[in-house]
């Protein structure tokens, strides 16, 4: 029998060493785009899908994550006094209820199949969703709630998958596909990182996934993979053959965050699509054509 999916991981113990300076001391999740920091795209999307539970692994100076998504009695109170209602709501409804939210912390960045394993006791034996915030994806569904969709169907493993022109593979996990029916893909294999002779396919796995919790298992070996990190690609190979594993191809733009370029270009399109900012930001684009 199918287990509903009512728990999400974010992994946000990385360091972000990408965007330093500017995340010396500011986590990178909590960069905007626009006006809402990129973790807030995560939760919104995990929401829409139908997630209850909302569990971080936070590492070193990720606090102001949690304040995010805690009360700030002075700010409501100061934006109630001066009539501030619109603002005072878009406040409020990015806060997670209580009890619905839990932070782990992953005290050594040792990759991210290992801050995914350090939410395991949080997790239990259940499936889980794994969010991670780099990706932001512009759709009409949101892609976890697309995944959602297939997982009622089908239950088992499921990862968001796009294609990628082939030199870019080496960035990438890497699906070696097998049947295809509609948007769903068999999953035979998964290689991290290949470099474009060796990789399997141009289709590359994207940062949401929908796990079986036997996938805890295999991180417990600390194997190290790619770049000497505990890979969650490694342990998800595992079950392929095991347990059914499918990948999804989403319907969407996914704009890579953790990266300057397309963190910059998420930040354009993200405000191309606000009826308050369109005109102005396409009067300014003309003037670098
Ligand atoms: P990245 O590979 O983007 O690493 O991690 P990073 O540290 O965040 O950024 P750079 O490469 O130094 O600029 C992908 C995701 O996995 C999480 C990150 O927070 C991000 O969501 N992660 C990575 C962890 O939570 N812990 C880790 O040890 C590594």
């Amino acid at each position: 029998m199918k287990r509903r999916v009512r728990k999400a991981i974010f992994p946000v113990g990385g360091l972000g060493t990408r965007f330093l300076p500017a995340t010396k001391a500011l986590p990178k999740e909590m960069l905007p785009v626009v006006d809402k920091p990129i973790i807030q795209y995560a939760v919104e999307e995990a929401k829409a899908a139908g997630i209850e539970e909302f569990i971080f692994v936070t590492g070193r100076g990720k606090s102001a994550i949690e304040d995010h998504f805690d009360h700030s009695y002075e700010l409501s109170e100061t934006l109630h006094k001066r009539s501030k209602y619109q603002e005072l709501a878009e406040v409020s409804s990015s806060m997670l209820k209580p009890g619905q939210v839990a932070y782990t912390r992953q005290q050594d960045p040792l990759g991210l199949g290992h801050a995914v394993w350090c939410a395991r006791n949080l997790v239990g034996d259940e499936p889980v969703a794994i969010l991670l915030a780099d990706d932001i994806i512009l759709s009409d569904t949101p892609c976890l709630k697309q995944m959602m969709e297939h997982y009622d169907d089908n239950g088992g493993n499921l990862v968001a998958v796009m294609e990628v022109e082939r030199q870019l593979t080496r960035n990438y996990g890497i699906v070696a596909p097998g049947k295809t029916r509609d948007r769903l893909i068999e999953v035979k294999g998964l290689v991290e990182k290949p470099e474009p002779e060796q990789a399997p396919s141009n289709l590359a796995v994207i940062g949401r996934y929908i796990l079986q919790p036997a996938v805890f298992d295999h991180l417990s070996r600390f194997e190290r993979g790619a770049g000497g990190e505990i890979q969650l690609t490694d342990a998800m190979a595992k079950l392929i053959g095991v347990q059914p594993f499918h990948g999804v191809l989403f319907e969407g733009r996914r704009f890579d965050c953790g990266t300057r370029v397309g963190f910059i270009d998420a930040n354009i399109a993200f405000a191309l699509r606000r009826p308050d900012m369109v005109d102005r930001m396409r009067d300014i684009l003309r003037r670098y054509q």
